[in-house]
């Protein structure tokens, strides 16, 4: 080594304190910065988990902070058909899908395919690179439209577009009277895109799609929906016995609509517990990303074993899905009624397993979350800027897997927790 290294490595070191340093003075990320460095539910080391119990140090909760809604990570069947594709493929295909498809690709396509009733899908890795590589694409010199309750990787994507020659607009969200002003603003011969989300990751709730749909059809603009939390839980055919619909083969489907002018995007590190994304797509557009969508050229593939996990997915889907998702729908209700018992508010209206329950001073998320964590209870804490300062509160999933018992200890501690901090009422305007 030469006498210059270690002062080389200083040097390093301080560029990076300088650099933390100024991330520390961008106030808009101190109070997360503040939770995530001390708080006991951010950045947390999880040493062991048993069904939906998980160990932090010597203490045990209750996950109420999980997307595997399905309980699909610890479904017998499907962690033996990772096992076996581990065996037969290796760990890892390592070729960008341009190089070489394992079959299973294929597979997965075709049955996606099906389920989903599009003209066509394609699979990528994850969904923040669906956005930040499709939406570019989609959008070209034309305008992308972003409704403003839409999740962070899709404005991730809209602002490359932008940085690509679009113009980018903000949509106000639930209200398609502003999409459509702002589309007729625009000039008619360029391409818009308008992103949304499916059900929403903070909200619970799902757009009202059908009028999206038609104002996007009317106006020559695509609409790309992003149903990240909605795929395998909403689907076909809703009715009161089946509030969710059937089959989990999301929002489009849900809402009965066609996909003309849809491209719908969801994932699979949700409700089926693996790691891969997909566009639902005619197919010369899914040709045409094949070549333009940087994920597909240069991107490393899902793992086998997520490839593996997903058509077991679909196979348990199939045989036992609708009724998981009863039992989902039963446990998210009691958990909803307790809340409507105790008065409080919740930005939840759907019914489905996304329950954010915001609290009256943004300033008490620290102690919330403290209290929450020593009575067992783990939740994902929404601070700012995730959510906005009148919506800070604490996000609670509700999964197949949480035991009845669990839902009862959950509800317990909300009940004492309304009675010690001050969280927002269901009277109380937003
Ligand atoms: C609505 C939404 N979109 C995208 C993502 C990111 O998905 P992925 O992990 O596949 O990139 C998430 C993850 O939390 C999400 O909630």
């Amino acid at each position: 080594m030469t006498s210059t290294a270690p002062n080389a490595l200083r040097n390093r070191e301080a560029a990076a304190d300088r650099v933390s340093e100024s991330a520390r003075l961008d106030s808009r990320w101190a109070d997360l910065e503040r939770l995530r460095s001390s708080h006991p539910m951010m950045d947390a080391v999880i040493e062991e988990q048993q069904g939906r119990r998980i160990r932090i140090g010597d203490h045990w909760l209750s996950d109420f902070a999980s997307c595997n809604y399905l309980g699909f990570d610890l479904h017998p069947e499907i962690i033996a058909a990772s096992e076996r594709a581990v065996r037969r493929w290796g760990t890892h295909p390592s070729w960008s899908r341009l190089l070489g498809n394992p079959r299973p690709y294929l597979e997965i396509e075709e049955q996606l395919t099906e389920l989903v009733g599009a003209p066509d899908t394609l699979v990528l890795p994850t969904i923040t690179l669906v956005h930040t590589s499709v939406i570019p694409v989609l959008a070209g010199q034309g305008a992308v439209l972003v409704d403003a309750q839409a999740h962070k990787t899709i404005y991730d994507g809209a602002t490359i577009a932008r940085g690509g020659g679009a113009s980018l607009h903000r949509v106000r969200a639930n209200d398609p009277g502003h999409l459509e002003e702002t589309l007729r603003s625009l000039p008619a011969e360029i391409s818009k895109v308008f992103c949304i989300d499916g059900v929403n990751s903070m909200t619970g709730n799902a757009p009202d799609l059908p009028e999206y749909a038609r104002i996007c059809r009317e106006h020559d603009a695509l609409l790309y929906v992003d149903d990240a939390h909605g795929f395998g839980i909403i689907g076909e055919s809703p009715t009161s016995g089946h509030p969710y619909g059937r089959r989990g083969n999301s929002i489009v489907k849900y809402f009965g609509e066609s996909y003309d002018n849809i491209v719908l995007v969801a994932g699979f590190s949700k409700a089926y517990s693996s790691l891969a994304a997909f566009l639902a797509l005619p197919t010369s557009l899914k040709n045409y990303l094949k070549v333009a969508a940087p994920p597909y050229l240069y991107s490393g593939p899902s793992p086998t074993g997520s490839l593996a996990t997903i058509l077991a997915g679909f196979k348990v889907n199939a045989a036992e899905g609708d009724q998981i998702r009863l039992s989902l729908a039963d446990k998210t209700r009691r958990v909803l009624d307790q809340i409507s018992r105790l008065g409080l508010r919740t930005l939840n209206t759907s019914g489905y397993p996304v329950i954010e329950i915001p609290l009256s001073h943004a300033d008490d998320i620290d102690a919330v979350g403290r209290f929450l964590f020593e009575r067992g209870i783990y939740v994902t804490l929404a601070a700012y800027p995730l959510v906005p300062k009148s919506e800070v509160g604490f996000r609670v999933q509700v999964t197949a897997l949480n035991s009845d018992s669990e839902i009862e200890q959950l509800n317990q501690v909300l009940s004492e927790l309304s009675e010690r901090f001050d969280l927002q009422h269901a009277s109380q305007p937003a």
